[in-house]
């Protein structure tokens, strides 16, 4: 089976989808999963493109148990037929997304908290926040991506 590929998107690629993204993947591996899946994050804007994840996003997701790595690049037209589901942290970013992509791919794109058993919308932007908004984010995102893990096929006893 070929890897199912994931990709998390939000405004800057600095706080919130770096830690889906990292959230995700320790999800996986500790699943047993890690061969299984491609994951990767992107922003819509282009703000911080080559930037590491924001130092107050790596500290609260850090305290949790998630590294973060990787750098920010903005979301390019081929991520839309490269990957099979793009989650989208918020509702601007939805739109945006849905905006961009090519009429075949549009139902691969959702709201990640769509997979929040406690509630959909937005993850909330920390940017301007305190830490207890990046903690919240950590929070939010750690209950959306198990259940985006368990929703998606094949996985479901990884829950
Ligand atoms: P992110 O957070 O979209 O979760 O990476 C933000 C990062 C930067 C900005 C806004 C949100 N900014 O305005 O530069």
């Amino acid at each position: 089976m070929p890897p199912t590929r994931v990709l998390f998107v939000c405004l800057g690629n600095i706080c919130r989808s770096p830690t889906a993204e990292g959230v995700f993947r320790r999800l996986v591996a500790d699943a047993g999963l890690a061969d299984a899946f491609d994951i990767d994050s992107a922003g819509t804007g282009d703000w911080h493109v080559g930037e590491p994840p924001d130092r107050r996003m790596q500290a609260a997701a850090a305290a949790r148990g998630y590294p973060l790595g990787g750098t920010a690049r903005q979301v390019r037209g081929a991520d839309f037929a490269a990957f099979d589901h793009i989650l989208a942290m918020d509702r601007d970013n939805l739109r945006d997304l849905v905006r961009q992509a090519p009429a075949e791919h549009r139902a691969k794109i959702r709201l990640l908290r769509d997979y929040d058993p406690l509630g959909g919308g937005d993850v909330p932007d920390p940017y301007y926040e305190g830490p207890a908004g990046f903690d919240e984010v950590v929070t939010i995102v750690e209950r959306a991506c198990r259940g985006l893990l368990a929703a998606l096929p094949g996985t479901v006893a990884a829950a």
